[in-house]
């Protein structure tokens, strides 16, 4: 039998069908990103690391929060920063984030992370944004983020030895399902880091998989390559 090719949807409608389907569940909320944005058992050391970070840094980094979804998250980090600014590709709900959550150091944005320029700040929070987007995508999103001093990446792994980053179209799915995930360090993204810290590691009792939260260090710009570092030296 011929198997006909899945032509991707844009990710901005896949992941506005995402929130008015409540796909991720929620149906008693107006938006919701998922269990992974709520359930206390995952989110609580993940917000604890983070905090420990921006704390670190005297609460005075400029923070983007990419893929900040319904903002259950970024809610409780807002006041460890200098300034927190969070961006989606849904409109409608960066226009609610926007009546919800106020503070004199908080902004939203709607903005595709792929294709559109991004603020300036010191640290790039982007967390189970890219298991959901194609390869692509997520080449398109390092060429943006490897400008920033410190990149903190939330990602959905299968548990154990798996293959990294198998391609898939943008949707609500993960790679768990081709039992894969994303790892920025290999093949094809091949990101170059200064440091890599893992901040914390979530085993959820559904034992699909693991939420891992690493913090990386960029090189900056003038050593990305062997060539340059030669010179420098
Ligand atoms: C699973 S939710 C995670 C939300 C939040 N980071 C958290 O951990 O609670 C993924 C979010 O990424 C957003 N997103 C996906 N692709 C995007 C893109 N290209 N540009 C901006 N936001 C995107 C989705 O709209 C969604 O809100």
């Amino acid at each position: 039998m011929h198997r006909r090719n899945k032509i991707p949807w844009p990710t901005k409608a896949v992941m506005e069908q995402v929130y008015d389907k409540h796909l991720w569940g929620g149906t008693d909320m107006d938006f919701y990103s998922g269990e992974g944005s709520h359930n206390t058992d995952i989110t609580q050391p993940y917000l604890e690391a983070v905090i420990k970070f921006l704390k670190s840094h005297n609460n005075n980094l400029v923070v983007l929060d990419l893929g900040c979804g319904d903002f259950n998250i970024g809610k409780q980090l807002t006041k460890y920063t200098k300034k927190y600014i969070g961006i989606d590709i849904v409109e409608s709900l960066i226009a609610r984030n926007k009546t919800v959550f106020k503070a004199e150091n908080l902004e939203f944005h709607c903005l595709n992370i792929a294709e559109d320029v991004l603020p300036k700040a010191d640290c790039v929070l982007i967390r189970q944004v890219l298991q959901h987007l194609s390869n692509a995508e997520i080449l398109q999103i390092i060429e943006k983020i490897k400008d920033y001093k410190y990149i903190i990446l939330t990602e959905h792994l299968p548990q154990g030895h798996f293959e990294a980053n198998k391609d898939k179209i943008a949707s609500q799915g993960i790679r768990l399902k081709q039992q894969s995930g994303v790892d920025l360090l290999k093949a094809p993204f091949n990101l170059h880091v200064k440091d890599v810290k893992v901040l914390n590691v979530v085993d959820p009792k559904d034992k699909k998989g693991i939420i891992v939260t690493q913090l990386y260090e960029i090189i900056p710009q003038r050593f990305t390559t062997e060539a340059q570092r030669f010179t420098e030296n």
